[in-house]
């Protein structure tokens, strides 16, 4: 199914320590060309400070990441030139206009000012937002936002896209959208997509891998259906598979957290 089988990002024994703790212990994975990669876990699993080292935005304690053969810290300036980041917390200006948004990152970008009015409009016409390219972001739905915020990261046409939980805070309607608008970011340019979710029926239909971390650690990787064929239940889903591998179905302190979480992000999004 995939053309090409190099692999784009190559994490070798990636490791963060904040004071005692040990966020990302010693992680190791590959993803490969023109894939879907999606990372799972618990809360406080180590997602979010994984996709900060590979973005450069943190430095790792120890261990390597390569983008596109670049080090993410020796090389940090080539690295960054070829990845698009939508991090978890919001990063649009709601007081300006979608336009006047993706025109300050065009500007951050470095999109030459003779191409930027025409890959700008590229951009919102590739996540449908061309109706609202002149409204006030303060106007726009959750939904709105986020394909607002992948439209940012495209700009410089990146060869790895890194989303962390895309729709996390959407209606199930807005998040399907947002799935094709995923897949379509796959099949059209051929990017690379490293994602993290909380929603399994998203991974299973967006991921052609999955990394399973737990506590900093990696506890399973591999294709949706091998990841369900390895918990050796007939019929697993992507859910038992996550309960297997992190036993944190029934955390209520998980679950507690999460539900406070949703709400702020929701509350931010509108
Ligand atoms: N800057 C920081 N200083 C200290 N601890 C941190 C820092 N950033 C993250 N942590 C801790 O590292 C652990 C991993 O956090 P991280 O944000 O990577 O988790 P996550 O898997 O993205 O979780 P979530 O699903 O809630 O987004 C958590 O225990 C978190 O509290
Ligand atoms: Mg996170």
């Amino acid at each position: 199914m995939l053309s090409c089988m190099r692999n784009i990002i190559e994490v070798t024994g990636l490791t963060k320590r904040f004071g005692s703790l040990v966020a990302v212990n010693n992680l190791s994975l590959d993803v490969m060309e023109g894939e879907t990669f999606g990372l799972l876990g618990p809360n406080g699993a180590g997602k979010t400070t994984t996709i900060k080292m590979l973005t450069t935005l943190l430095l790792p304690t120890s261990g390597s990441a390569k983008i596109g053969g670049h080090d993410v810290v020796k090389n940090s300036y080539e690295s960054r030139k070829i990845i698009g980041y939508v991090p978890q917390l919001i990063s649009t200006d709601p007081m300006l206009t979608g336009l006047e948004n993706l025109t300050v990152f065009a500007k951050l970008y470095d999109v030459p000012a003779k191409t930027r009015k025409s890959q700008i409009d590229e951009a919102f016409e590739f996540m449908g937002l061309m109706d609202a390219k002149n409204k006030l972001v303060k106007n726009y739905s959750g939904g709105m936002v986020r394909r607002l915020e992948i439209a940012q990261s495209l700009l410089h046409k990146p060869k790895v896209l890194f989303l962390d939980e895309p729709t996390v805070g959407l209606d199930p309607v807005a998040r399907k959208m947002m799935w094709e608008h995923i897949a379509k970011l796959k099949t059209e340019f051929g990017t690379t997509i490293f994602l993290t979710t909380h929603y399994m029926e998203e991974a299973d239909r967006l991921c052609d891998h999955i990394a399973i971390m737990d506590h900093g650690r990696m506890s399973a990787k591999g294709t949706p259906d091998s990841l369900k064929n390895s918990i050796g239940s007939e019929n697993a889903t992507l859910d038992d598979v996550f309960a297997h591998y992190t036993g944190n179905s029934l955390d209520e302190g998980a679950g507690f957290r999460d539900t406070r979480r949703t709400r702020r992000v929701a509350r931010r999004l509108g």
